[in-house]
């Protein structure tokens, strides 16, 4: 292992000129993490506390134990995506610590339409569902949901990963073991009733939560019987007549306390089967990464200097340092658990696709995790590069990531484009998580690019019948394909539709792998089986 120097000069005018456009990222990013934490308007949120429950967030913070880190899922979901609706898309998933046990909690934030779900709303719910799953976390649900957003129709009910998804993944995950406990906070209708009905314990709050597969309007409207809402669906019938739920508590905090005891008698998670050793800062100051990053997506970012400032004492022991050197391949720890880092200095050619398959064929042999820093405009192009066979190298790379079932973690850090996306883990390759940070882009290819090949083939077209086509009409041409892929490719749009798992700062990289390392460290180690590599 040897470690990783710098030639950073902290007082340089270019180091401060992107420490300053940094900064200016890192505020806008907090300022839609306090848009998410307000939950739904001031209205719907004093009428919330009014009717004397507490707030979803606050639920949250009740339930995890005190000083608890709390690592959001698709806390920018749904940003910008409906009127009204706040970033997070009405709701909240992370994982969190009650009674000492990492959990996913999942909490419906009652104050944006009636907790209901939008379609981006339930696929936020499947893939906390989907990351629980995978790291065996039991599932904490605070339920207080209306069911489905109706007008959302299309994006709620027919398909796999929709709302049907959410009690199919429950169902799976209880026979295996996986704890589900619902929390029915509030008046839970339709699919908001089948969420606590698919846990394996209830609690329910007296007078205040409800839970039905149809509200008294509907069951009026539906078979002409006058009920009231206690009746229908009280905690003491579900209780005492339904036996739907188990456990009755008086207020929130109640329930809370209630869950926080079912989860301290649950059976106790694996331990870690991973060698961690004592963690280590790095010798470089990781905040300096703001300054590293070059605020023009045209200029490289040296790639070397950010993973000096990611792994415990800047300790890197560089695998085929030589050869491929377009991708930076090598093992390191991150506050103490070994990782195996693939990160990108340049273009994808060959040698550096083959040097890639090489290192993650190791690391499945050793049950390293694997990390990708992801800034590649892709593979390379031309006549060279398809003699040296790139398709094949890229191929194998392809396969050995496709295929390796250590823990993989994805970090979109710079530019992320075209097949370099898909070959660097992006989200088709189910990464146990995926981050970009706030600089962060992705697309098939840049904006100047795009443009210019659907002028390309505009400008044939128009040749090829005679036309003329000034230049003046090719820019007016190119100038919107231009935004819409700026647009496409900001890490907001990615968070917004949960391409991403979260948008989190350069600073905060470090604490996020580490809480995902321990987790992916108490599950058995999965055998990877590769495909064919095409020789
Ligand atoms: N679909 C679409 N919008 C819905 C909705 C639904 N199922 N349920 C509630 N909303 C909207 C309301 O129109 C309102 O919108 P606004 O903020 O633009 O005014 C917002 O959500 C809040 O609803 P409101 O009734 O004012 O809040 P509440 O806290 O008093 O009651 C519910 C919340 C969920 C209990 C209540 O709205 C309700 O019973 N909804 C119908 C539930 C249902 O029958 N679902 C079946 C789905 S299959």
């Amino acid at each position: 292992m040897s470690i990783l120097q710098t030639t950073v000069n902290t007082q340089a005018t270019d180091y401060l000129s992107n420490l300053s456009a940094y900064q200016t990222r890192i505020e806008t990013l907090h300022g839609h993490r306090r848009e998410a934490c307000a939950g739904g308007g001031e209205r719907a949120r004093q009428r919330h506390i009014d009717r004397g429950r507490l707030l979803p967030r606050h639920r949250v913070d009740a339930l995890l134990d005190p000083g608890s880190p709390f690592l959001e899922i698709g806390q920018l979901a749904g940003l910008a995506m409906h009127d009204g609706v706040p970033p997070g898309a009405g709701l909240i998933t992370g994982i969190g610590l009650v009674c000492g046990r990492l959990c996913m909690i999942i909490a419906n934030e009652a104050t944006v339409k009636g907790g209901t779900y939008f379609g981006i709303t339930c696929k936020k719910h499947v893939r906390a569902q989907m990351i629980a799953w995978e790291n065996r976390l039991p599932v904490i649900t605070l339920v207080d949901s209306g069911g489905a957003f109706l007008p959302d129709q299309a994006k709620i009910f027919p398909d796999d990963g929709d709302f049907g998804s959410i009690f199919y993944n429950k169902v799976r995950m209880s026979a295996e073991g996986i704890p589900q406990i619902g929390v029915i906070m509030g008046p839970c209708t339709a699919g908001g009733a089948y969420i606590p009905a698919l846990c394996d314990e209830i609690v329910i709050v007296r007078g205040k939560g409800f839970m039905y597969l149809g509200g008294p309007e509907l069951t009026k409207a539906a078979t002409g019987e006058d009920v009231d809402r206690e009746t229908l669906g009280g905690a003491r019938m579900h209780s005492a007549v339904s036996g739907v739920t188990d456990h009755i508590a008086e207020d929130d905090h109640h329930a809370l306390a209630i869950t926080r005891e079912i989860v301290r008698d649950l059976r106790q998670p694996a331990l870690s089967r991973r060698r961690i050793e004592a963690p280590l800062p790095p010798r470089h100051d990781p905040a300096e990464i703001l300054g590293i990053v070059s605020r023009d997506p045209k200029i490289p970012t040296d790639t070397t200097e950010i993973v000096a400032r990611l792994v415990d004492d800047s300790r890197f022991q560089s695998f085929k340092h030589l050869y491929g050197d377009t991708l930076l391949c090598g093992f390191a720890r991150i506050n103490g658990f070994e990782i195996g880092i693939l990160a990108n200095k340049g273009v994808l050619f060959t040698e550096s696709a083959l040097k890639a398959a090489h290192f993650i064929n190791l690391c499945c042999q050793r049950d390293i995790p694997l990390l990708f820093l992801a800034d590649v405009t892709g593979f390379m192009v031309g006549r060279d590069a398809e003699e040296a066979g790139i398709a094949k190298a890229g191929a194998k790379m392809i396969t050995a990531m496709a295929s390796a079932n250590v823990p993989k973690f994805t970090i979109v850090t710079g530019g992320d484009y075209g097949a370099g996306y898909q070959a660097m883990c992006g989200r088709p390759f189910k990464p146990t998580a995926m981050f970009a940070w706030p600089n962060a882009q992705a697309a098939i290819m840049g904006p100047e690019q795009a443009a210019n090949t659907l002028a390309m083939v505009q400008r044939q077209i128009r040749e090829r019948d005679g036309q003329r086509w000034s230049e003046a009409e090719e820019e007016a041409f190119k100038a919107p394909i231009r935004r819409e892929y700026e647009e496409f490719a900001d890490a907001y749009n990615f968070a917004s539709n949960l391409w991403i798992d979260a948008i989190i700062s350069p600073t905060e990289t470090r604490d996020v792998l580490t809480l995902l390392l321990d987790c992916a460290a108490r599950v058995p180690a999965k055998e990877t089986r590769f495909g064919v590599f095409r020789m």
